[in-house]
């Protein structure tokens, strides 16, 4: 078969998920409280439907079915989270011994099924006790972390050789502590600031800890949402906003992580607003010495950027908007099921920039994917007829060639998701899987997307 778009020997195939929006067993299982369990406590309506992380997709009992589900698709490699709050209860301590074994069953399942296991720290789940104390504001929550995480490489580093920190760490800096969609729902740049600080410390204090164990076969990373900047114009002003919204949602985790240190300019508009996070000595010279050794790169949609057409007032809180505001490209292509805007080339846009900007690190597209609400809708003969989103996959593939063939350093697809899971507030609002998973019964079928994975995965390309 003659292949168009034919991807590198030994690339890799598969998806990715996360602890808490799959295992379910929330209260099983030896498991502590995370914030998520705790908000839901608290505030039930704040989730879509009401649906709660309790038993999410249930891959805690059916983890088994899902990996030769996986195998069956065509995966070789698949990113999971571990969940905090089930490994160490309560965040730091004693290890819970049924974790323990959960993950030993998930990582030997995969490995017997050839599927090598990427696994990830922290994806979104802070152990409520932790938050308690303050959570990423606190410095003594990041020495947990990198306890933790220690752990972790102890338990099993053994048979896992791709480590990543964290999950899109600005997420929880924009819901938690910016725009009100995560746990502890505050709103405030300057602790904003710190939470984002510390994760980046805490991220560069367990590649350190990684490091040091000396796995000449291993690869410790961090995952980043990198959401390309477009300004309206060439105008100055507008490329200013643009260069400025890179260096809020994209630089901040960026740099630090990959090239050891902050963007001078992202340090003087703290400064200049009083917004600078209080730092220890030393931490510099951490950032600079622990990089990653990899990348993963979760990108669903651009960012348009304007300059703001009129200058908020002086008295209001800084936040990041106060420099821009978004803008609509007139003709833009719309996922119109999830209502985000589609531009496959900004995956090509992301790859070129890592290789002339950030030394081509080793990278991979660790999610992209097509959220779709109602997907029943789809259902024909006992199948979802997901065509829009294997179009979806398609043509994003295409830049990815196109930037491999351009010399970036791309190593792999992993599709968000590998099945239909709870996604914190939007709970089952948007599915994004391979496979569909029914939120009473928990039974699967594969999709058509799943199918058609298969076949590009086998044929390594298409
Ligand atoms: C990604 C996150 O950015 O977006 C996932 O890493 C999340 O955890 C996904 O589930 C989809 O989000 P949503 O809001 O469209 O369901």
């Amino acid at each position: 078969m003659t292949l168009e778009y034919k991807f590198p020997e030994g690339f890799w195939w598969g998806s990715a998920t996360s602890a808490t929006q799959i295992e379910g067993a929330a209260n099983e299982g030896g498991k502590g409280k995370n914030i998520w369990d705790h908000w839901y406590e608290i505030e039930p309506n704040r989730f879509f439907n009401n649906v709660g992380p309790e038993s999410t997709s249930d891959f805690y009992h059916r983890y088994k079915e899902d990996i030769h589900l996986m195998k069956e698709i065509g995966h070789n490699t698949y990113r999971m989270s571990i969940s905090w709050s089930r490994l160490i209860p309560g965040g730091r301590g004693k290890v819970n011994p049924e974790a323990v074994t959960f993950y030993n069953n998930v990582i030997n399942e995969l490995i017997e099924n050839d599927i090598e296991p990427f696994v990830n720290l922290y994806h979104f789940d802070m152990p409520l006790e932790l938050q308690n104390e303050g959570g990423w504001e606190s410095r003594e929550v990041v020495e947990a972390y990198a306890a933790y995480a220690k752990e972790a490489f102890r338990l099993f580093g053994d048979r896992v050789s791709k480590w990543f920190t964290f999950n899109e760490p600005i997420v929880p800096v924009e819901g938690g502590y910016l725009y009100d969609f995560h746990y502890p729902n505050v709103v405030d740049a300057k602790r904003a600031a710190q939470v984002a600080y510390h994760t980046a410390i805490a991220s560069a204090k367990a590649v350190k800890v990684y490091h040091e164990l000396d796995k000449t076969d291993g690869k410790i990373g961090i995952i980043l949402n990198l959401t390309p900047s477009y300004p309206r114009s060439e105008n100055p002003a507008d490329l200013r906003a643009s260069r400025i919204a890179d260096l809020f949602f994209n630089r901040s985790f960026l740099d630090p992580a990959v090239l050891g240190e902050y963007p001078q300019e992202l340090i003087d508009i703290l400064t200049e607003h009083g917004q600078l996070p209080v730092m220890q000595k030393g931490d510099l010279e951490l950032l600079k010495a622990n990089t990653v050794d990899i990348l993963g790169v979760n990108y669903y949609q651009p960012r348009r950027v304007k300059a703001k057409e009129n200058l908020p007032n002086p008295y209001s809180p800084f936040m990041p908007e106060w420099f821009f505001d978004h803008y609509e490209m007139p003709g833009r292509k719309m996922n119109i099921y999830r209502g985000w805007e589609i531009y496959e080339k900004g995956i090509y846009d992301i790859m070129m920039n890592l290789k002339e900007n950030y030394g081509n690190i080793e990278s991979f597209v660790s999610e992209n994917g097509m959220g779709v609400q109602d997907e029943d809708r789809f259902l024909k003969d006992g199948q979802i007829q997901d065509d829009y989103r294997i179009e979806f996959i398609g043509e994003h593939l295409k830049w990815l060639h196109r930037a491999i063939q351009e010399g970036c350093n791309a190593k792999g697809y992993h599709m968000w998701t590998f099945m239909d899971n709870w996604s914190w507030s939007n709970a089952y609002k948007n599915r994004y899987g391979f496979v569909s998973v029914d939120v009473e019964t928990k039974e699967r079928s594969l999709k058509k997307s799943a199918h058609w994975f298969k076949e590009v995965s086998n044929n390594n390309g298409f």
